[in-house]
């Protein structure tokens, strides 16, 4: 039962799309509607915007963390029931209920939710991101990778189990969201991190 509740609070904080509210603050235009049209931080930063961007890194990352850490503290002890916690603020930030279950790539909530279960996979998943984006500038390849590692991190640490389930669902969602990139990707057409022309929004 309590598990349901942190999940339902999750899914709420999830659906709070960081990109499209500080867009909507800062009077830019909604990252829906240039770019990727991804509502994420990777398309925030193709505004030239690079402190919106990082908030938005930061805000979509914490609505991830934040649910799972307090969960982990207040009544979900094993590591099943915090894995569907950290889907359902993954799942709210791809269908947020509040922008009509449009939502974006999942990337910086689930970097966010691998934290609050382990900090140690946590930051090396951060990490992993951050080299595979210096070696290639392409976002969406440090994206997949990190997801990847993220789950045999945590095989490592836990053991195949029930919560490995919950983990290949988020994993593969976030391949599906991410199909125009790799297609992109394969075609050498992906647009890389800091490429000159920023977008006029
Ligand atoms: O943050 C999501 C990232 O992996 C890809 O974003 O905008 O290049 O599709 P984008």
């Amino acid at each position: 039962m309590l598990t349901l509740v942190w999940m339902l609070t999750a899914y709420i904080a999830g659906s709070v799309s960081f990109a499209i509210v500080l867009a909507k603050i800062f009077g830019m235009a909604d990252p829906r509607t240039y770019g990727s049209n991804n509502p994420g931080a990777t398309n925030m930063l193709r505004s030239g915007k690079k402190g919106l961007a990082l908030l938005t890194l930061l805000g979509d990352g914490f609505k991830g963390f934040m649910p799972v850490y307090a969960a982990s503290h207040w009544g979900v002890l094993d590591v099943f029931g915090l894995s569907l916690v950290a889907l359902a603020a993954f799942v709210g930030h791809l269908y947020p209920v509040f922008f009509k279950f449009v939502g974006g790539k999942g990337v910086a909530t689930f970097l966010g939710a691998v934290l609050g279960l382990s900090s140690t996979i946590g930051w090396l998943t951060l990490l992993v991101w951050l080299a595979v984006a210096i070696m290639t500038r392409y976002s969406s390849l440090s994206s997949l990778v990190c997801s990847l590692f993220a789950l045999f991190g945590l095989v490592y640490l836990w053991d195949v189990g029930l919560w490995t389930m919950v983990f290949l669902v988020m994993v593969g969602l976030m391949f599906i969201r991410h199909r125009a990139n790799i297609q992109k990707l394969l075609a050498g057409q992906e647009s890389q991190l800091f490429a000159k022309k920023a977008i006029s929004t």
